[in-house]
């Protein structure tokens, strides 16, 4: 177990501690964190425990996920919840607010509210798959936010949240820690912890709900041992907590609706825990390239950061991809993403720079596209005409972060996502005007 107080031990991430998915444990008040015991007869201070499951008591030791919080009140210290009006534009699985299309989707960034709005009223879902009642599938949403959340906190029971941000710092105070992260950063947060968000200005980014098996590092295979994200590189904060005595909102998402109950207190009141449930984040920066270097180019799951496994050996719930930086350097290969037709369906996101299939612009910062299972997609023609033509010499993309949530299932967008003022009717133009190839006579 990694103890962050043990004498002489070097922490080389500041107030985080490293490593993904490791049994940590640590305490904001020297002594509050009880010794060889999780439940104590008497708890340290006074102090209440509590476990947070996060996988079935009974899930094998690789899977199993839980903690032990220590705090100033228990959790179960509130009134009964109500419903909630505001997010309005959150939704969960079962989509079937409009039928799926087959067609090729893109959208432009979501537009920066003008009234203030804060990370969770900011929630606008664009779709998503499965069904939420059977732990089954992922909601994908967008945020817009110009203010932090005030006195409330949220949680969803829903799923966990990935939170990619594309503009704006956050900072999110969760109960087991606080974690700071900017774009081409990323936060990962377990079903059921709450957190609230503060945002330094206009901020905008990504969010995947996901329902089912929690996000974990890919296997390697003949990779090796080391590679893509390295576990040492994701970072789980400190305790850290708040002894406040005011009225707090907390809202939670619960089967998909959203509820509301006053606390008498601040829920970050976790002064000590310990255990492998709990948010980190990861720099995506960070993440070790690998591809080709001969010819060809390896199929994308070689950009997989996480993976959230189904019952089906090898076919995710869902993958978080990245497009990273990286030399090309493939001998008489095309080098963009070939064209594609797919049994996964995807969606992704740009959250800086261009994104190397799509020269011909209208793929944003801050903008998406839904590319459903066995849609065809692939280079726009500006990217196919440069490829065909270029001088292959190392070659590198330097200035882009793109990723893709992709997923088993088909994922169904909401209504606001289809009617929106921001998808892209002429999206389909992109394939238009392909020269037909020209066989000898
Ligand atoms: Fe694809």
């Amino acid at each position: 177990m990694d103890d962050a107080h043990s004498p002489g031990r070097t922490d080389v991430a500041g107030d985080y501690l490293p490593g993904f998915g490791n049994h940590l444990s640590t305490e904001a008040v020297a002594g509050a964190l009880p010794i060889g015991r999780n439940s104590p007869q008497r708890v340290p201070f006074g102090l209440y425990a509590e476990q947070l499951s996060g996988t079935a008591f009974t899930a094998p030791r690789h899977d199993n996920r839980r903690s032990w919080l220590y705090r100033l009140r228990p959790s179960a210290n509130h009134a009964a919840y109500r419903r909630y009006s505001g997010a309005a534009a959150l939704r969960t699985a079962p989509f079937d607010e409009v039928a799926p299309s087959p067609n090729r989707l893109r959208w432009d960034p979501l537009p920066i509210p003008t009234a203030p709005t804060d990370f969770v009223d900011g929630l606008v879902t664009y779709g998503g798959n499965g069904d939420v009642g059977a732990a089954i599938g992922v909601g994908i949403h967008l945020y817009a936010a110009n203010r932090s959340m005030e006195r409330r906190a949220f949680f969803s029971a829903d799923g966990e949240l990935l939170i990619v941000p594309q503009q704006g710092r956050l900072s999110i105070f969760t109960e087991l820690g606080l974690i700071e992260i900017e774009p081409q950063q990323i936060a990962l947060i377990p079903r059921g912890v709450r957190f609230r968000v503060a945002v330094d200005g206009p901020s905008r980014g990504y969010v995947c709900e996901n329902y089912g098996a929690a996000f974990r590092l890919p296997d390697l295979g003949p990779i090796g041992a080391n590679g893509l994200a390295n576990p040492r590189d994701f970072e789980t904060p400190r305790a850290h907590f708040e002894d406040r005595d005011e009225p707090t909102e907390l809202i939670q998402k619960f089967q998909g609706g959203l509820w509301t109950t006053t606390l008498d207190h601040s829920p970050f009141d976790v002064v000590a825990w310990h255990g492998n449930l709990a948010p980190c984040r990861y720099d995506l920066r960070r993440f070790n390239t690998i591809n080709t270097v001969s010819f060809d180019h390896p199929d994308p799951s070689i950009f997989t950061v996480l993976t959230s496994p189904s019952d089906t050996p090898g076919t995710a719930n869902c993958d978080f991809v990245i497009f990273p930086p990286r030399w090309m350097v493939a001998e008489g290969t095309f080098r963009p993403p070939w064209f594609h037709r797919n049994v996964m369906s995807e969606f992704m996101g740009l959250i800086h720079g261009a994104y190397d299939a799509k020269e011909g612009g209208g793929f944003t910062p801050g903008g998406a596209s839904l590319h459903n299972q066995m849609s065809a997609h692939g280079p726009d023609r500006a990217t196919y005409e440069k490829a065909i033509a270029a001088d292959l010499v190392p070659h590198k993309i330097d200035d882009t972060m793109a990723f893709m949530f992709e997923t088993r299932h088909v994922i169904r967008p909401t209504r606001w996502a289809d009617e929106a003022q921001t998808r892209q009717r002429d999206y389909d133009q992109v394939w238009d005007a392909f020269a037909k190839a020209e066989l000898p006579r």
